[in-house]
Parts: C-alpha cells; sequence; structure tokens
C-alpha cells in the first residue's frame, strides 16, 4: 500500500473518497448524496459504512461515509478500520481520505486503522476469491508527509505480523522464520541464528527440551538494529515463537490446538516491530531474541518429571509440557539479560488464564518497573491499543516451589499467569523488564472490533511508539 498526504481534493477522479461524519445532512454533502444516505439508513453512529456514488463528491468516483460519534483517535481508530473493511469487499484499489481537519495524531490513527481493516490473509483461497486491498491511499489534509512515511512503517510491521501468525505450521515452523528473520537482515540489521548443537553448546534447554519431540528443529534467533546515530537507548524485545503448540505429551485437546499456530505471536510481534525499524529510524539500539520451538507429541519429547537445568543454571521440574513458553523465554531471558540493556520487554501467547482473565482486546502487562509501566501504557494510549497491568506479587512464588528441582513449571489452576509471569521474572537479571502477556490479543478466534479471525499484529505500534518515545 503506497501513502500519500495531498493538501487538496485535485485529481481524485480515480478515487474513492473516505469522509468521517455523524450525520447524513453533512453540508459538504450534495442532496443527492444525502438522500442516498437515507436510502441505507446512514446514522451516522460510529462503526457504521455506507458506499454511495459521489455525486461529484471531492472530485471522487465513489465515496465511503464513515460514521463516528466524535472525533477522537480510537473513535475514528475504529470507524477506519470499518471502512478499510468495506474498501476491500467492494475492491476499492485507490482511497483517498479526506481528512482536513485533522491533527497529525488523528491523520495517523486513521490511516493505520484503515490499514488494519484493509488486511486479509487470503492467499490460500482460490484465485478468483482473493482480493488485492487497496493499492493507493491519499490521505487530503494539512498534515507533513512524515505522516504519511510513518503510517507506512507501521502498517508494514504489523502486516508483516499477522502474516507470520495466520501462517499455516506447515509454513511456519522455526527455521522458517529464522529464514523471515534473516529476510530482514540489512545494513543496520543484523541476524545471527542459533541451530541445534550450538543451543547445546549454550546450554539452552529450555528451548531444547521443548523442541525435541519434533522432526522441525529448533533455533535460537537474535537480531540486532543499531541506529545510524549514537543510541540513545538500549533495549531488548523477547518473542515467544512456539510456531505450533500441541501441548507436548501434557497433550491438548483438539479444540485446544486448533488455533495453536498462534503461539509465536510473540515471536511474530517482534519480527514486525524489526520490519518497522528500518523505515523509522530510530536513535535506539534494538535487540530481537526469538526462541522458535515446535511443542510436539512424540516418542521423543520431553516428560513429566524432567528435570532441566537451564541457560540460567536454574533446575525445573516438569509438571506439565503444556506450559513450554516459559521453558523457551527462560533461556531467552537469561540470554538477554547478559547484553546490557536498559530494558527487557518479552511478548508470548503464554497463558490461557489471561485470556480468561482479560478477553481479546488486552494484552496483559506485568512489571514491578513502575518507569517502565507508564511507558508502555502511555505508548498503547497513543495506539489505541488495550493494555492492562496486572499484580506481580512475591507472595505468589511459593505456588511454583519444587519437590526435586529449584522452581517448577506451573502453579496451579490459581492466578495462571501471574505465576507464569513469576516463572519468568526468576530468569531475569540486572535489567529492568516487562511481560506482555499477548495470549488473548495476538489472535482473535472470531471476528471482534472490525478484526477478522486471526492474527491482530497487536503490540507491534505500541512497540514501535515506545522506542520512538
Ligand atoms: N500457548 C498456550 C497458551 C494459550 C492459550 C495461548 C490460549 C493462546 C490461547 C500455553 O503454552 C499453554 O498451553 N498454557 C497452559 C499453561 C498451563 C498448563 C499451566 C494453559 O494456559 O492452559
Ligand atoms: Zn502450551
Ligand atoms: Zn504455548
Amino acid at each position: 500500500m503506497n501513502i500519500f498526504v495531498q493538501d487538496t481534493t485535485e485529481n481524485l477522479e480515480k478515487y474513492t473518497a473516505l469522509t468521517f461524519t455523524s450525520n447524513a445532512e453533512d453540508q459538504e454533502f450534495s442532496k443527492n448524496l444525502q438522500d442516498t444516505l437515507h436510502v441505507y439508513k446512514f446514522a451516522g453512529k460510529t462503526g457504521q459504512v455506507v458506499t454511495a456514488p459521489s455525486f461529484g463528491f471531492a472530485n471522487s468516483s465513489s465515496v465511503l461515509v464513515a460514521g463516528v460519534n466524535n472525533t477522537e483517535k480510537d473513535t475514528l481508530r475504529i470507524a477506519a478500520r470499518a471502512a478499510g473493511t468495506q474498501a476491500r469487499k467492494n475492491g476499492c484499489s485507490n482511497v483517498a481520505i479526506l481528512a482536513s481537519g485533522f491533527d497529525e495524531e488523528q491523520a495517523l490513527a486513521v490511516l493505520t486503522g484503515f490499514a488494519a481493516g484493509n488486511y486479509r490473509f487470503d492467499k490460500y483461497k482460490a484465485q478468483e476469491k482473493r482480493t488485492s486491498g487497496v493499492q493507493s491511499l491519499i490521505l487530503v489534509g494539512n498534515v507533513d508527509q512524515g505522516v504519511a512515511k510513518k503510517a507506512t512503517a507501521l502498517i508494514n510491521g504489523r502486516n508483516f505480523c499477522r502474516d507470520l501468525v495466520n501462517g499455516p505450521p506447515a509454513e511456519i515452523y522455526p527455521e522458517t522464520m529464522a529464514q523471515a528473520a534473516r529476510d530482514l537482515a540489512n545494513d543496520q540489521i543484523d541476524v545471527l541464528v542459533w541451530e541445534e548443537d550450538k543451543l547445546q553448546e549454550e546450554n539452552m534447554n529450555g528451548i531444547i527440551a521443548v523442541g525435541q519431540g519434533s522432526s522441525n528443529p529448533s533455533r535460537f534467533i537474535h537480531l540486532t538494529y543499531k541506529p545510524k546515530t549514537p543510541a540513545r537507548k538500549k533495549i531488548a524485545l523477547v518473542g515467544k515463537g512456539v510456531t505450533f503448540d500441541a501441548g507436548g505429551l501434557s497433550l491438548k485437546t483438539s479444540g485446544g490446538m486448533l488455533n495453536m499456530r498462534c503461539d509465536m505471536g510473540g515471536a511474530g510481534t517482534v519480527l514486525g516491530v524489526f520490519r518497522s525499524l528500518v523505515e523509522l529510524q530510530p536513535d535506539v539500539e534494538v535487540h530481537g531474541l526469538v526462541g522458535a520451538v515446535e511443542n510436539m507429541c512424540a516418542a521423543n519429547s520431553y516428560k513429566l518429571g524432567d528435570i532441566l537445568t537451564m541457560k540460567s543454571g536454574k533446575t525445573v521440574e516438569v509438571h506439565n509440557t503444556d506450559a513450554e513458553g516459559r521453558l523457551v523465554l527462560a533461556d531467552c531471558l537469561a540470554y538477554g539479560s547478559k547484553l546490557g540493556v536498559d530494558y527487557m520487554v518479552d511478548l508470548a501467547t503464554l497463558t490461557g488464564a489471561c485470556v480468561v482473565a482479560l478477553g481479546n482486546h488486552y494484552t496483559a502487562l506485568f512489571s514491578n518497573e513502575e518507569d517502565l509501566c507508564l511507558q508502555l501504557q502511555t505508548a498503547a494510549q497513543n495506539t489505541g491499543e488495550g493494555i492492562w497491568r496486572m499484580p506481580l506479587p512475591d507472595l505468589y512464588k511459593s505456588m511454583l516451589s519444587a519437590e526435586w528441582g529449584d522452581i517448577k513449571n506451573v502453579g496451579g489452576r490459581a492466578a495462571g499467569s501471574i505465576t507464569a509471569a513469576l516463572f519468568l521474572s526468576e530468569f531475569v537479571s540486572n535489567t529492568k523488564w516487562a511481560h506482555l502477556d499477548v495470549a488473548g490479543s495476538a489472535f482473535y478466534d472470531s471476528p471482534f472490533h472490525h478484526f477478522e479471525k486471526g492474527g491482530t499484529g497487536s503490540m507491534v505500534e505500541t512497540l514501535c511508539e515506545w522506542i520512538l518515545s
């Protein structure tokens, strides 16, 4: 999708104009357009979108009239997303968003919102059912061209993540994740991939154990983005990259397994952010760490009762092989703790308990670093992605007490996402750290809030915003 800003409605003859309004009697509309909107029962509510002939409106070929209850960023984003979905259904390739009264933040919200709604994962559909989506998007307004550039970067990152999450497990497995990372390498991004021998040598035994029951060998991926100017801060993003979670010997039910290709959502987000970095050019050094594995049920799978000596040296008693993400992350966090970064943030589709607690819109945030929490919450507020802070109390650590090893990998039924976060905290040292459980927000089982079913790319924008802040 190409995005431009222009300040007039010149040369829009081949474009569908998208306009936001709360009423069909909008003074900008001709009588014909107003009558048409009445016929289609346009009520101006946020999320409603009506397609109509333009009757000369904005020199365009047709119009999409999107309802908005107000012009707050969140409202505009929802309305734009609905319009993006409608534009795809209509087969529009050129859209001009009329945004003359909007400031830069509102303009960014409508551009990224529109693109989010315009996305489809239909490459496995029959040719005649595939749609190409909008190719050329013009923002008609009085904002800087830089807004178009930033929107493009964010959209590319988000879609990169969504493609990875939506891709079936036969296509997206540890080596193809590593290849996706290598494809991002350039003069500013270095990519290092460790294969199984190296994982052994480096005592990444959490990653090895989880992946050993799979015929697709595990990988550890380390991307490094270096700015062209001296770095203002150094951060590490860590992603759970379980490309398929069958549960291991603690096998999931068929229903529970169906969407477990989404279990690399955290890793997909990390790679998505790297996709955006090149275009955003922040003066921040960013490390991306991904543990990529498949958690399968096989003769050589790791077992309940196994005691793993992790990269950090701590031993973990395995009580459930379906609590695998924390084992993979533990080794990545131990590695990240040695990078000397100012902040480390991990992302993981870690617990079903998180989905029970917060549903699909919210990512759970865990951290005892007040200032880091505030930074991430502020960034999320700017992007409209839901984030909700959860407690991380030492009080619950005893739930992870082990009989034979240092710690066990499950805490019990109560406070499932909290004990998972506490487990991770045991493998972080000397670094300000936050954990984002994206179990609900990375993937939607059914359409919600103008996001279709599937990968959402949630948190790509928020992390980019945080990096830029
Ligand atoms: N990948 C799952 C968590 C998950 C569930 C992500 C639903 C997205 C949607 C994770 O590996 C898992 O299976 N967790 C277990 C932990 C339990 C065994 C302590 C869970 O949540 O049931
Ligand atoms: Zn699992
Ligand atoms: Zn998992």
